[in-house]
């Protein structure tokens, strides 16, 4: 029996909820298959700042790098919301503990599951077939360039004003770049052999650099490989009139914000869609949701999300291929005999189907 040590930061809002529901997966699945996992608590985002007066205590950060992989729920809240840059926020802790571990890579699949195809704004004949991994560059550009707030001097501004001025900057390095889209590539070799690469260029220095350095490192290494460009505002419209064409699509950090919220909204619920988070040492697994202050404490947040982020754990950084693949066809049952949280029910679906958190966790842990 082989046990891994496991970082846990539930956060906030909804998240102590649906992360108790990943770890009772993580433990069925784990007896199934002869893994046990051992969680160590700690504290990040809004909770931590209360607590600790920051999003990520020294003491996360240390944890964290002492487990064998970190679940993460969600951060945030309206509490913490503030524009002022002198008070912590929240994210703060996702990014610093991104930064901390130097996880780089961002991985979001998005599938459809067939139970759930009515769920999606899009028509079925648009969204069938849809299987695409967004790999987002996850720790440098507009996240973490610098960035700057401050008074022009008395009459220094255009027609002698003096208002505020702020700025961020979107700076990459060519390593930066190398090593993201070697990531792509592989990814590309496990499934359809394609990679789009989203970038400005024409527009943007850093995107100029990075389509060359995409380029270069495809022809020396990765021939077999298709590439194509796109430009990121096509590819925004792209992703809801052609997704299913899309295999790996990788692209630079905020691009990939904004593009993974799209892609997750093929789906028809951000409830659904997990993450993974790889740099060179332990990787971090989250839903790519948010911590959606509104519902929580009431029982009612979807946990597949968080439990489907545990799939993705035993996947790329326990190698427990079987055990991932029967979370997924728990999962993809329990969705088939018709159960649904409220975010992702319909009108027809019955009210004896509609179930809560915990129960949603217990029928996936039922059908392992
Ligand atoms: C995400 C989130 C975060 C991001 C926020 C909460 C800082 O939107 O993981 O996509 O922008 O990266
Ligand atoms: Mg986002």
């Amino acid at each position: 029996m082989t046990t891994y040590k496991i970082c846990l930061l539930p956060g906030d809002g909804i998240g102590p909820e649906i992360i108790a529901e990943g770890c009772k997966v993580l433990d069925a699945v784990g007896a199934k298959y002869g893994a046990s996992f051992e969680y160590t608590e700690a504290a990040i985002g809004g909770c931590a700042i209360d607590e600790f007066g920051t999003a990520l205590p020294d003491e996360t950060l240390a944890v964290a790098k002492a487990s064998d992989a970190v679940l993460l729920a969600a951060v945030g809240g309206p509490k913490w919301d503030t524009t002022d840059p002198e008070r912590p926020r929240p994210e703060q802790g996702l990014l610093g503990i991104r930064k901390g571990l130097e996880l780089y890579t961002n991985l979001r699949p998005v599938q459809i599951f067939s139970a759930l195809s009515e769920a999606s704004t899009l028509k079925p004949e648009v969204i069938d077939g849809v299987d695409l991994m967004m790999v987002r560059e996850l720790t440098g550009g507009v996240y973490f360039g610098m960035r700057e707030r401050f008074y022009d001097e008395e009459g220094a501004g255009p027609n002698g004003s003096n208002g505020q001025r702020a700025y961020d900057t979107m700076e990459y390095r060519e390593y930066e770049i190398d090593r993201i889209a070697r990531q792509a590539f592989e990814a590309a070799r496990k499934r359809r052999n394609k990679v789009t690469s989203v970038d400005k260029a024409n527009v943007l220095e850093s995107s100029r650099l990075w389509r060359e350095i995409v380029h270069a490192i495809h022809d020396k290494e990765y021939p077999d490989v298709e590439l194509e460009d796109i430009l990121v505002d096509n590819c925004a419209m792209q992703l809801i009139t052609r997704p299913a064409d899309f295999d790996v699509m990788v692209t630079e950090n905020m691009f990939g914000d904004i593009l993974s919220d799209e892609a997750a909204q093929l789906t028809g619920s951000l409830g659904m869609l997990a993450s993974a988070s790889l740099g060179d040492s332990t990787a971090l697994y989250e839903p790519s949701h948010g911590s959606a202050p509104d519902i929580a404490g009431k029982g009612i947040a979807n946990p597949l999300a968080q439990i489907l982020s545990c799939e993705m754990m035993l996947r790329y950084s326990f190698d427990m291929q079987d055990a991932a693949d029967d979370i997924r066809r728990a999962v993809t049952a329990v969705l088939d005999a018709g159960w649904r949280t409220g975010d992702i029910a319909d009108a027809a679906t019955p009210a004896d189907k509609v179930v809560g958190t915990v129960r949603m966790g217990d029928l996936v842990v039922e059908n392992l």
